[in-house]
């Protein structure tokens, strides 16, 4: 089905085009709008990109799977990415990692079968000195607990 931006997200679209000197500059945030609404770049966002920039699709999707922030495939409801970088590392993220894979029931990279998580791993997400910490949807949550990782997951999850 083709991609349709609500009205809000149109008025967005012309904020973000009056920011950058030509279209294709604004190729990242056009598309970071477009998933926020869809939830990850599908072929019909990847298509409506592309015409609304004057781009090409393979320019697009180039871009689109170049960065690890954008969704190439369906995702749940909300993102957990747990930082696996050497800091959080050092600070016991291989625990928090397999605490979050054993209550969701999947392992990294997919999504829990009731839709509502995908969890990921992430590169260094800058908060280094407040390890093992992740980052769901738009939050960090640091200093991690198994504990703290159930209150967080219970929440997410309904459980
Ligand atoms: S190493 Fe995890 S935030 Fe930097």
């Amino acid at each position: 089905m083709a991609f349709v931006p609500t009205p809000d997200h149109e008025d967005k679209l012309k904020q973000i085009l009056n920011r950058y000197p030509n279209k294709m500059a604004a190729c990242i945030p056009v598309l970071h709008l477009a998933q926020q609404q869809n939830g990850w770049v599908s072929d019909d966002v990847t298509a409506w990109v592309a015409e609304t920039l004057d781009l090409s699709t393979a320019h697009v999707f180039g871009v689109a799977t170049f960065y690890s922030l954008f969704n190439t495939e369906p995702v749940g409801q909300h993102q957990v990415w747990v930082c696996r970088t050497l800091s959080c590392a050092l600070a016991g993220s291989d625990n928090i990692l397999a605490h979050c894979e054993e209550r969701l029931g999947v392992q990294a990279g997919h999504t829990s079968a009731d839709g509502r998580v995908t969890l990921r791993t992430a590169e260094c997400l800058a908060s280094c000195g407040s390890g093992p910490m992740m980052q769901v949807d738009r939050d960090y949550h640091e200093n991690l607990t198994r504990e703290k990782v159930d209150v967080i997951l219970d929440r997410l999850t309904g459980g």
